[in-house]
């Protein structure tokens, strides 16, 4: 875990793999502080006009990875920002040097058992907006990626969380206990 950065904090990161609540803690954590909040898929989405499952499959994951990092590093500039990242950023050798060196910027990781986090993933794929996750499609490719970033996660971060059995809206108060934030909403 890196080192702590010094207050106030100007934005709050979620890392962690796929399924492990980044996007659904992250809109409950901005709320709470009347900050911004910013999927990083939903942005490349908005840069590239192509849902992340089109980029994959027309462009390939190298093409997506690089949108990512162009994207990752525009959203660092922000500030009062809650950011969603997706699971494989801090692959990227220049994505995790940029959230390494990212001042005021908590970088907290969910953490979860993979079985949890897959049954979640495919939970979700039930659900009306749902946008599918190529690289969950294969489950031991899938389980080679989360052992492989397992470390990285941890190495970028700040902050851990365990998110199994826990709901979204506990794991969002926790993150500002652990960040000794208020919230800001009754
Ligand atoms: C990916 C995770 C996804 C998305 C893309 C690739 C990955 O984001 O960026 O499908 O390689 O782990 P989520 O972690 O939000 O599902």
């Amino acid at each position: 875990m890196r080192a702590e950065q010094a207050l106030p904090l100007k934005r709050i990161v979620l890392t962690g793999f796929m399924g492990s609540g980044k996007t659904t803690v992250g809109k409950l954590l901005a709320v709470c502080l009347g900050w911004s909040f910013v999927d990083l898929d939903g942005e490349i989405t908005r840069r590239t006009g192509l849902s992340v499952p089109a980029i994959f499959a027309q462009r390939g994951e190298a093409e997506f990875r690089h949108e990512e990092a162009a994207a990752l590093a525009e959203c660092l500039k922000g500030t009062q920002l809650v950011l969603a990242l997706g699971g494989g950023v801090p692959e990227t050798p220049a994505n995790f040097n940029l959230l390494r060196d990212s001042a005021k910027t908590a970088v907290v990781y969910l953490e979860g058992a993979f079985d949890t986090l897959q049954a979640r993933c495919r939970a979700q794929l039930n659900q009306p907006d749902a946008v599918a996750r190529p690289n969950f499609a294969d489950t031991n490719l899938a389980k080679q990626r989360f052992e492989r970033r397992a470390p990285l996660y941890a190495a970028i971060s700040t902050h851990t969380l365990r998110t199994d059995e826990r709901l979204p809206e506990v794991l969002a108060v926790e993150v500002l206990s652990v960040l000794g934030l208020s919230s800001q909403t009754p």
